[in-house]
């Protein structure tokens, strides 16, 4: 099928991203089909589109059903890998006010540890029915452990023996203290793969199943998905965009540009952006090495980061999303004094404009020196969602592989846990 990504860029073309990186890409592509490839224990998300479609799809709508029926609302619980992704798409497909009609609301917590945030949480849940989603692979992270026990309590003061029916419980198969919690009080539960990484496990229940409780077509999403695994099987750069995006970004980084910008001119996006700076920063930010993820909501950031992006610092490359908007549009009227000097645009709607804008801004920033790349991700629906994830998440890996790190770690997020520990006077923790 033809890839609705379409990449576009100036910078190097295709046969010159083929002479110097077609080599190294299909070396590094033969290792990760092989198993061989540093890190490669972590390698499980590249096949769970179809497994999941095959698998484990009905039970996650199952159990989606029964919360949507219990709950008006329900708290997922999660931080980094265990909650950007959920978040991120449900705010890219979902309406910009109010929920998607029928649908629970979902909302989050665990992925911060303010006690104000958590205070005015429960005051809002407390005249609605609550159903909670608590996910974290390790089952042992600080900041959800301290989310769910709260809830847990609250819960239990609310529901009490029929607690357990309203939480679902997303972890490890068989360590952590969220399994052992999990088997004991009988929630119900999935697993997080052992080899795929929480940034990496939008595609399992992580990221399905609030998906599908919010009302997402998680179906369409994983087709998406599943049709973007097929595109990007081959280890000829040529013809793959994805592994063409991941050579670009490490040609610009060996010429100087070490920060990428990832810029959208749709609000709904804004999230996904998170979800995108994890990805890339968490995999390849390490051994002194990677590309700082940065990201803008255009026209917004225009208006505030504009200028230094034109005219500033030139360390920085642009990639700018660009979607079919498909959920709307309004179009400018025409008035009869036109004291504002708009009727020229009475033949146009706002996202035509906001397309201008997008082309505008790119033929400004290059000619201040940035270079960009285009990513055409089609339709603004959870098909082209699934498929776009799917396309990060493939040329993260080989961006990684390329710079010489391995994607699937995260040795420097324990820093800052082990100074949790010792100042908290964590029993039994030696520093
Ligand atoms: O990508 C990762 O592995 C991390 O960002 C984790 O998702 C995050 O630290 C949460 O971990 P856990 O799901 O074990 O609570």
């Amino acid at each position: 099928m033809v890839s609705p990504i379409i990449i576009n860029q100036s910078i190097l073309t295709v046969s010159e991203l083929d002479s110097v990186f077609g080599k190294r890409v299909e070396k590094i592509h033969n290792e990760m089909v092989n198993g061989t490839s540093i890190g490669a224990d972590f390698l499980g998300w590249r096949n769970l589109p179809e497994e999941v479609l095959e698998n484990e799809l009905e039970s996650v709508l199952a159990v989606a059903d029964k919360l949507r029926k219990s709950a008006e609302i329900v708290v997922v619980i999660g931080v980094g890998g265990s909650y950007l992704g959920a978040k991120a798409i449900q705010d890219v497909l979902s309406p910009y006010f109010g929920q998607n009609t029928g649908n629970p609301e979902v909302i989050f917590a665990g992925h911060n540890l303010s006690g104000t945030y958590m205070k005015q949480l429960l005051q809002y849940i407390s005249d609605k029915e609550v159903a909670v989603i608590v996910i974290s692979k390790s089952g042992t992270t600080t900041e959800p452990a301290i989310a769910f026990r709260i809830l847990l309590e609250y819960m239990e003061g609310r529901y009490g023996s029929s607690t357990s029916e309203r939480i679902v419980a997303i972890t490890d198969k068989s360590v952590g203290a969220l399994r052992e919690l999990a088997n004991r009080s009988e929630f119900a539960s999935f697993v997080v793969p052992d080899d795929v990484g929480g940034r990496f496990s939008v595609l399992t229940p992580v990221g399905l199943l609030p998906l599908a409780v919010a009302g997402v077509d998680i179906e369409q999403l994983l087709k998406g998905a599943k049709d973007a695994v097929a595109e990007f099987s081959t280890a000829d750069i040529a013809s793959n965009s994805a592994y063409q995006y991941a050579a670009l970004r490490n040609h610009l980084l060996n010429e100087g540009f070490d920060i990428e910008i990832l810029a959208s001119f749709s609000p709904r996006f804004a999230t996904f952006h998170e979800w995108w700076k994890q990805l890339f920063g968490e995999s390849e930010g390490k051994d002194g090495k990677g590309i700082f993820p940065a990201s803008v909501a255009y026209p917004t950031d225009l208006h505030s980061m504009g200028q230094f992006v034109q005219d500033g610092r030139r360390e920085l490359f642009e990639t700018f999303v660009q979607f079919i908007e498909s959920m709307g549009d309004n179009a400018i009227p025409s008035t009869t004094d036109n004291l504002d000097g708009l009727n020229y645009l009475s033949d146009k709607t706002m996202n035509e404009i906001n397309e201008v804008t997008l082309h505008a801004t790119m033929e400004a920033h290059e000619a201040g020196g940035v270079p960009l790349i285009l990513l055409k991700v089609g339709n603004h629906d959870a098909y082209h969602i699934g498929y776009l994830i799917y396309f990060f998440e493939i040329s993260c890996a080989m961006s990684a592989y390329l710079l010489g790190v391995n994607p699937f770690d995260q040795p420097g997020v324990e820093e800052y846990k082990k100074n949790i520990f010792r100042m908290l006077e964590k029993p039994g923790f030696v520093g």
